[in-house]
Formats: C-alpha cells, sequence, structure tokens
C-alpha cells in the first residue's frame, strides 16, 4: 500500500464500533447503550465477526480504529475475545496505526496487555475534565484521579501514543478552571489531544435540559476566549494544532482520522457503525439486537445506502478538509471525486476578500481570522453541495 503513488487517503481504513457504556453521558449522541446483560455482549461479538468476515475483503488497512461506546468496558475474557476476532482477519500487526478507545473508569492493565499484544498502537482516553463538579454535570463515571491512574496503567502497558480528550466551555466553567485543565493533562504528558467545544447535540440529556431552560450554555466570548487559550498553551507546550480541535505531541497527528477528513474509504462494523466506498456510503441498523440479528441471518447490517453524488462529496471534502491546519487540496479532491470545483469558487472568492481564507498553492487554507469561524465557512463549503442527495433504504 506504501508505494510511492500512495496519496493521502488513498486506501481503506477499517472503524469497529463497540456500542455498550457503563452511563450515557449527558452530552453523548453517539450509538451507545447501557446493557448489563453479558449474553448480549457475546452476541455482538458473534455478529461482529459475521460482520467483519463478510466485510472486510482489502487486505491491510490503512489505519483500524476501535471505538463506542466504550471497548474497555467488556470484561477481560471478552476483551480478549474482541481482539482474537479482530487478527484472525485482519493483518493487525501490519498496520501502521491501530487505535482503541479506553475509558478511565474500566481501563486496567490486563486489558491494556491484551490491546498491544493484538497490535494497537495508540490509545484514546475520554478524561473531558478534571474538575468534579463538571465531571458530575457531564455524567462521567470517573473521578479525575482516576483519570490520572487510567493514563499510567496505559503507558506501563508500553504504549507509546496515548491521546486524551478534553471538553471546554461546559455551562458555568470558567476560563481559570479551564487553564488548569489544560495544565494537569498537560503534566501527564500525552502524545495527542483532542479539546473539544461542547455542543448540545439533538435527542441528549444536555439538548433536553438546555431547551427546557435548565442550564444555559455559555457565551461566545468565553467559548473563544477558551478555544484561543487553548491553542496558545497547547503552542507553547509543543503541541500542533493540525485541525480544529485535534493537537499533535510526540505522537503525531491521527492517521485514522486524517484519513477520514481526506475523504478517504473506510468500512465501518458494528451496530450504527458507516461506511464509504467510493461515493456510497452505508450505515448499519443502530440496535444492537436488530443490526446482530441481520448479520447472524446472513443478512447486511447495513439500513441504508446513500450515494453521494460528485459534487455533495466535494462539498464533504471542504467542509472536512478547511479544518485541517494544511487545509484542503483543491486538485486533490477534484481528482478524487471527478468534478470541477468551479461551483464553489464565489465561496472561495467571498471569504478570501473577507480575509478568511487564502490560497496556498492549490491548497484553500483558513487563516487565523478564519479558524474563529471554521464552523461558518466550512458550512458555506458545504451547503454548495446540498441538493438532496440519491438514498435508498435497503
Ligand atoms: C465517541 S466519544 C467516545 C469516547 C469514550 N467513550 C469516552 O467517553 O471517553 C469521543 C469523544 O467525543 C467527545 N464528544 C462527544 N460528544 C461531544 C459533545 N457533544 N461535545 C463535545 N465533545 C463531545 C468527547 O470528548 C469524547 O471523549
Ligand atoms: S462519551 Fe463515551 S462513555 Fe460517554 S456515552 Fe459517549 S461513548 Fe459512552
Amino acid at each position: 500500500m506504501a508505494n510511492s503513488t500512495w496519496l493521502p487517503g488513498d486506501g481503506t481504513s477499517l472503524y469497529v464500533h463497540v456500542p455498550f457504556c457503563v452511563v450515557k453521558c449527558g452530552y453523548c449522541d453517539f450509538n451507545s447503550y447501557v446493557v448489563d446483560d453479558r449474553s448480549v455482549h457475546d452476541r455482538f461479538l458473534d455478529a461482529l465477526e459475521a460482520e467483519l468476515v463478510r466485510e472486510w475483503r482489502f487486505g491491510t488497512p490503512v489505519s483500524v480504529f476501535v471505538g463506542g461506546g466504550t471497548p474497555t468496558l467488556l470484561d477481560p475474557e471478552r476483551f480478549r475475545r474482541l481482539f482474537e476476532l479482530l487478527a484472525r482477519h485482519v493483518p493487525l500487526g501490519e498496520c501502521r496505526e491501530v487505535t482503541m478507545e479506553a475509558n478511565p473508569e474500566s481501563v486496567t492493565a490486563e486489558k491494556a496487555a491484551i490491546a498491544r499484544a493484538h497490535g494497537v498502537t495508540r490509545m484514546s482516553m475520554g478524561v473531558q475534565s478534571f474538575h468534579p463538579h463538571h465531571l458530575r454535570f457531564l455524567d462521567r463515571a470517573h473521578t479525575a484521579e482516576r483519570a490520572e491512574e487510567a493514563f499510567a496503567v496505559l503507558r506501563a502497558s508500553g504504549c507509546e501514543n496515548i491521546s486524551v480528550d478534553m471538553i471546554f466551555s461546559v455551562p458555568g466553567q470558567t476560563l481559570a478552571e479551564w487553564h488548569a485543565d489544560l495544565e494537569r493533562v498537560l503534566r501527564l504528558r500525552p502524545d495527542h489531544l483532542s479539546c473539544y467545544n461542547l455542543t448540545f447535540e439533538p435527542g441528549t440529556r444536555l439538548h433536553r435540559d438546555l431547551q427546557q431552560g435548565r442550564i444555559e450554555p455559555n457565551d461566545e466570548e468565553t467559548d473563544r476566549a477558551m478555544f484561543l487559550a487553548t491553542r496558545e498553551r497547547l503552542a507553547a507546550a509543543g503541541f500542533e494544532a493540525y485541525e480544529i480541535s485535534n493537537f499533535a505531541g510526540r505522537g503525531g497527528p491521527s492517521r485514522h482520522n486524517d484519513h477520514y477528513w481526506l475523504q478517504g474509504d473506510y468500512v465501518g462494523i458494528g451496530p450504527g457503525a458507516s461506511s464509504h466506498r467510493r461515493g456510497v456510503r452505508c450505515t448499519n441498523l443502530k440496535t444492537v439486537e436488530s443490526w446482530a440479528g441481520a448479520v447472524l441471518d446472513g443478512t447486511p447490517g447495513a439500513a441504508s445506502a446513500e450515494t453521494l453524488r460528485p459534487l455533495q462529496r466535494a462539498a464533504e471534502a471542504l467542509w472536512l478538509g478547511i479544518r485541517r491546519r494544511d487545509g484542503v487540496d483543491l486538485d486533490l479532491v477534484a481528482r478524487r471525486t471527478a468534478v470541477s470545483l468551479s461551483p464553489f469558487e464565489p465561496t472561495i472568492v467571498r471569504h478570501e476578500a473577507a480575509g478568511l481564507l487564502v490560497r496556498r498553492g492549490t491548497s484553500i487554507v483558513l487563516t487565523p481570522a478564519g479558524v474563529l469561524l471554521a464552523d461558518m465557512v466550512g458550512g458555506d463549503l458545504l451547503s454548495v453541495g446540498s441538493e438532496r442527495p440519491g438514498s435508498e433504504r435497503l
């Protein structure tokens, strides 16, 4: 795969979705469920292997991401089974990046060792905050101290590439509290950081609380001050802001995310997982039971398939790509989607004139002013391709 003609976004990545969590966090709209019945975990693993056999025929993936949900929630026996079944069908040891998401409350030395022995090269752990009242507000199932211990456990397993997720602008959070969170996470010496501005996703507890007036979001000025403080502090600590919310330290950027942002092909397995191949996006049935039932009956786990029009594909590539520090290479997008990007020119020219975008070679890149308005610029580019797609229920 890594020959001289390889371009970023070439090849196929694999995403494995483990849909179980110990609690449902108030802000999270990912497809995850609190399920105590371990027989459901077994059925999930049975179906996962069946789907992997059915869907993965691409040799060595560009990258693998075992995410969720909470992969580390599985008990040691089932956790081992997860990695054994993946290793039976995918050459994990040959992949340049195999990431696993880990949650502080369920990380153990045994699970970290199992993951490492099966080729995991990168661990990504959600910490979100070090303040007890914010952790409670977010419904996190761990303390700040437990998060620090779990980080030490991952490090002691020999993992040299550990990323930590943090969230800022929790309602009521002060700039001083966020500064303190940044200092405390830096003391762990992570190799990569993701710092997300809290969003209120429809369907979540926080969204309902917001709509019913029980909570109030921080004002825009506070959001912006925290965003800028993050960039400044992490730059001083040697982290490169290679994407709006992502900061590469010694571990470098996440190859898996970069592959998504560059519109690379990927296969997603597990309930609710999406796949994207050559402009066709499929999304799996959401609940564990409906998905496992279909897969174990020998039928596809996908509920829908959407053929993206070339212009829509290009629009998505620009929307995601513009968030990267290096911007998005228009020639590469045009080549990959086989469409002329001229419909985007008026929008690009308008944002250039407003000082939000610049051209660098064949790429467009956000200026420092544009970085603050990335959602607006990206949204404008996305809307250029937004006629209704051809969508088909399977
Ligand atoms: C899919 S979640 C899974 C991570 C893992 N289960 C955990 O909780 O640590 C990945 C990350 O997305 C971020 N995230 C999810 N929903 C968010 C939201 N509404 N606003 C901001 N960040 C969010 C969190 O930082 C979280 O760690
Ligand atoms: S943030 Fe993580 S632990 Fe919380 S519900 Fe979402 S996936 Fe589960």
